[in-house]
This record gives C-alpha cells, structure tokens and sequence, in this order.
C-alpha cells in the first residue's frame, strides 16, 4: 500500500495537499549521488572552511579535533539521519512533514513547531550567513587584484576593516550572493539545485586538494599536521564541549530546516543508513582537510593559529601576500569558500520557499522572490553590525553575534533535542525501521538517539547554563 499518498491524503491540511500534491508530482532528486552532492553541499561551508579552523587554533588544537569528532560520530550523525528520515517520510516542507508524522504516531499536531523552528532557523541563519559569503566573494577579487602582494599585516587588517565597515560595500556584495542563491532556488531541485551542486561541489574538492598539494610545499605541513592531531587537553577551555557540539550542528546543517527539505525529495528506494554516513564523513573531512590546508600555510608565514574570525580574511591573505603564486592561490582559495557558502546558501532558502509553494500555492519565482526580500531585510542588522550598528550591543554581542548565538547556543540544539525525541520515542519502531531498513545500524542508530543524544545535547547544555556547576 502506498503509505505517503494515505498520508498526505487523509492527515496533512487539505489546502497544503491541493497545491503540493505530495507523493505524485513532489520533485525527486534523479539519483542518489545527486542527492549526496546536494546533501554534503548544504554541509560543507563556511563552517567548515572559515569557522572549524579558526574555532581549532582558538581551542588549542588536536584535543578540540578529537572532541569535535565525537561529537559529530555520538551526536551528529545520528540526528543528520533523524532529520533526513523525517523530511523523507513526511515528504513535505518541514512543518507539514512533521505535522503528517505526527498524525501518523498519533500524537498532538502541535509537534510541526519543529519544522516551523527549522525554517524559521534557515530563514535566520542566511541572514548572517549571506553577508559572509558576501565577503568571501568580495575576496576574490581582492586577491586577484594582487592587493595582498607585499602587504603587511596592518594594511591588510586595514583591509578587511574597511570591506566590513562599509554598509554599502558589503550589503552589494550580500545582495549579490542572495540573488544568485534565489535564482538557483527558484529554478527547482533538479534544474536549479541538482545542476548548481554538479558544478560546484567538484570545483570545491578539486581546489581543496590543490590547496593541500601546495600546503605539502611550504615545509611546516608536518607542523600543522601535528597542531590538528596531536591532543593536548590541557589547552581545552571550560567552553569547548559547547563550542564543539553547536559547530557540529551548525556544519552537519542540523537543524534549520535544510536536511529535512533535502529528504523530503529523496526516493524511497535510496539506503538512508549509507547515504547519511557518506555525508557525515565527507564534511568532516572537508573541514579537516581545510585546517590541513591552512594551519602549515600559517606557520610557514610565523602566524598566530589562534587570530579568531579574522584567521582566513587577514591572517591567511597575508601568507598568500608573501608566497609565491600567492595572487593565484588566494583567488583559488576564495572561489573556493565562495562556492562552499552558495552550495550551503541554497540549502538556508530552498525550505522557506518549498514551505510558501506548498502552503499558498506559490510558484517558486514568487516564493523565492518574497522569502528573499524577508531576509535582505534582516540581512541588513548583520551588515550594519560591523559599522553604523557597531555601538549597538544586547549583552556585549552585537546583531550578527546575537543571531549566530540565539541559532547554535540555542535554538538549534533544542531542536535538535526534540527531534531526537520524536524520532526515538515518539515515532514508532515500525516506521523508523520502515525507512532506515535493518541491520546493525538500524539498531546503533536507534540506540543512539533514544538515549545519548538527548542525555549528551541535555548535559553540555545543563553545563553551559551553569546548572552542573
Ligand atoms: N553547514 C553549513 C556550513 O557549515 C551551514 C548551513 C547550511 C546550516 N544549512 C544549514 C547550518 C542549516 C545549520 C542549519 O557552513
């Protein structure tokens, strides 16, 4: 029997069952692989490339790698696959996919909250995110320009400090990155998305490894190699366990909405136990293969791993400034980044825009054209925070920080907290093994998500409050 069309048919609101139309005539990805690049697309960004190797030099190094990476095996995984099972089996946006779950177990409607918070978190997330990746364009042509060639560390600082302090500078650069990610949204999943990641995700890792190759040139890779992998956990801080678990959520794109909309094009047939630990792996490897591209350029150059935000806009501009080839690497470098924002950009918007079509019956042009006016709008408090805002602080932490740490600290992890619990508890066995299969991993998973997810997300999150002292 077909189990999604009685679903959508006798539970989901019947406006949003009109104009979707779910199992007959839902958009699917045309193959697995498709499906994978679009998935470790959302995954591999500016977390991996931009936040994992600063948060690494801020947090000492290798025993930070080790904790990140459990996280990720414990924590991440096992919620990567719960959110991915449940856009797939919901087979809707995520408010109407959780709502139609919810009626499948039984329990009250009111669980759609959480595909509600999941868009809304999207919705928030590329806010901020677009004015980063609006840098990281900006970027390459900074480098291509040969800027950096020669320059010192100030002038560079001086750079990047007059990039950020121009609202109109970098809103343009922001307007630009959200007018691409919208046109490739609004083309759909297989002429938009599908052919977007093709060209993208093989660009990205082809960089990825030439930066690598280079990095193995510059005599301190054996350095670097050491500062990521050799744990020394004297040098974690009282914050590192939080700082690990939110960037794992944060770069798996846990919990805002991407995930579950990705599933839900997913044909059935397609082994979600392999596809998921494909991901998984793929994104961490990116992010370590990034830190192992960047720390040996870093201490080649007698630069401090532990700069902060500023690690790939200052610190690592200036290593492409004094290295030769460095004008060419840095171009490299940011076109890179460029495309790891816009793969993961796309993935921030497409559940907003599925969630508008399915609900007014919207075309993708007028979806995506609204959802991206919404968040130009807030994009704007982002920019502005680092200029005409930059006074402007809610408890020391500007807008951006306030939107970054309400999202990771936050929202994210409670969310993700539940999502454990309704696919471990709420869910019943017979529909998680339904869509998962058997095995060993069907049972690991199941364990791991009724029972450490939760105590591990409620743990860190009981310590980072101050209520486990
Ligand atoms: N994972 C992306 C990165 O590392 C960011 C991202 C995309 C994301 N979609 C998300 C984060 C959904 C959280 C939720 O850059």
């Amino acid at each position: 029997m077909n189990n999604n069309s009685l679903l959508a048919d006798s539970v989901v609101d019947s406006a949003a069952v009109e104009s979707a139309s779910p199992a007959v005539g839902r958009s699917q990805w045309s193959t697995r692989l498709a499906f994978i690049l679009a998935a470790t697309g959302s995954a591999v960004g500016l977390g991996n490339i931009w936040k994992f190797p600063y948060i690494t030099g801020e947090n000492g190094g290798g025993a930070f790698v080790l904790l990140y990476l459990g996280c990720i095996a414990l924590i991440g995984i096992p919620l990567l696959m719960a959110e991915i099972l449940i856009g797939r089996r919901g087979k809707h946006s995520p408010p109407y996919a959780m709502k139609a779950l919810a009626a499948e177990a039984g329990v009250s409607s009111r669980w759609q909250l959480v595909g509600w918070v999941g868009v809304i978190t999207g919705f928030m997330l590329l806010s901020f995110y677009l004015v980063v990746a609006g840098w990281a364009v900006a970027y390459i042509f900074n480098a291509g320009s040969g800027a950096f060639t020669g320059a010192s560390g100030d002038e560079i600082g001086g750079m990047f400090g007059a990039l950020i302090g121009d609202p109109w500078v970098t809103t343009l650069w922001g307007t630009l990155v959200l007018a691409i990610t919208a046109a490739i949204v609004i083309k759909g999943v297989k002429r938009g998305l599908e052919r977007a990641v093709g060209i993208m995700m093989p660009g990205l890792l082809l960089i990825l490894l030439l930066l690598v190759g280079y990095a193995m040139t510059t005599g301190q890779f054996a350095r670097g190699f050491e500062f990521m992998f050799s744990p020394d956990f004297s040098k974690l801080t009282g914050t590192s366990v939080l700082v690990a678990l939110g960037h794992a959520f944060f770069s798996l794109s846990l919990a805002g909405g991407g995930m579950m909309t990705y599933g839900s094009y997913l044909p059935k047939r397609v082994s979600l136990g392999k596809t998921v630990m494909t991901i998984g792996l793929l994104d961490t490897l990116v992010a370590l293969i990034a830190g192992l591209a960047i720390f040996p350029i870093v201490f080649a150059n007698g630069l401090e791993p532990g700069a902060g935000p500023g690690l790939i806009f200052v610190t690592l501009p200036l290593a492409f400034g004094q290295m030769p080839l460095g004008q060419w690497v840095g171009v490299l470098f940011f076109v890179m980044l460029s495309f790891a924002a816009l793969t993961s950009a796309i993935s921030l918007l497409e559940p907003a825009v599925s969630w508008l079509t399915e609900k007014r019956g919207f075309s993708r042009l007028k979806a995506g054209v609204l959802t991206s006016a919404g968040i130009w709008l807030l994009s704007l408090g982002s920019v502005f925070s680092f200029n005409i805002w930059a006074e402007h602080k809610l408890f020391g932490k500007n807008f951006f920080e306030v939107l970054d740490y309400l999202t990771s600290g936050w929202i994210m992890p409670l969310s993700g907290l539940a999502m454990a619990i309704f696919t471990g508890w709420i869910m019943s066995r017979a529909a998680t093994h339904d869509e998962v299969g058997d095995g060993p991993g069907y049972r690991s998973w199941r364990f791991l998500v009724r029972y450490i997810v939760p105590v591990g997300i409620l743990a860190i999150f009981l310590n980072a409050i101050g209520v486990l002292g």
